[in-house]
């Protein structure tokens, strides 16, 4: 019986992830941006955001995989510091798309990335200023 029941777990662990192998490949196809063109994209941000100091915005270097709100002498909103969540691509690319839609009553008054491509490329930037 036992057995058995091992062995149905094996099998729906193992469809588990045939159905999930293509979702992941695709998240990860969409996480290779252009860092030259993310810096150009990166303009948008320049008047808040540096990779040497706080400015209105936090400082963004080595940003990419830390947790949010926790750049050392930066004052964030409470909705930032409750946010609770790891800039990973998947949340960078929610954040910059609606700022104000993932992270309700944040601070960053920025309007978004309306394109996908504007999004990976700018992500894959702030990668390379780690
Ligand atoms: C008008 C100023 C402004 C612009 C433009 C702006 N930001 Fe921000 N950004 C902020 C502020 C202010 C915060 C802090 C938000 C808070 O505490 O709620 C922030 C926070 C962030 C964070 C989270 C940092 C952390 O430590 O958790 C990231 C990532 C970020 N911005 C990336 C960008 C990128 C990329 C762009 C350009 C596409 C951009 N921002 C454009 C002002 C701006």
């Amino acid at each position: 019986m036992l057995s058995f029941k091992k062995i149905t777990l094996a099998a729906i662990i193992g469809a588990a992830f045939a159905l999930t192998g293509p979702l992941s490949t695709t998240a990860m196809a969409s996480s290779d941006g252009d860092a030259a063109k993310g810096a150009k994209v990166f303009k948008k941000c320049a008047a808040c955001h540096s990779f040497t100091k706080n400015k209105f915005g936090p400082n963004l270097a080595g940003i990419y995989g830390k947790p949010a709100a926790s750049v050392k002498g930066y004052k964030y909103s409470k909705a930032m510091k409750a946010a609770n969540i790891t800039w990973n691509d998947e949340n960078l690319d929610k954040f910059l798309k609606k700022p104000k839609k993932f992270i309700k009553k944040t601070k960053m008054s920025f309007g978004g990335l309306k394109k996908e491509k504007d999004r990976k490329n700018v992500i894959a930037y702030m990668k390379s200023k780690m």
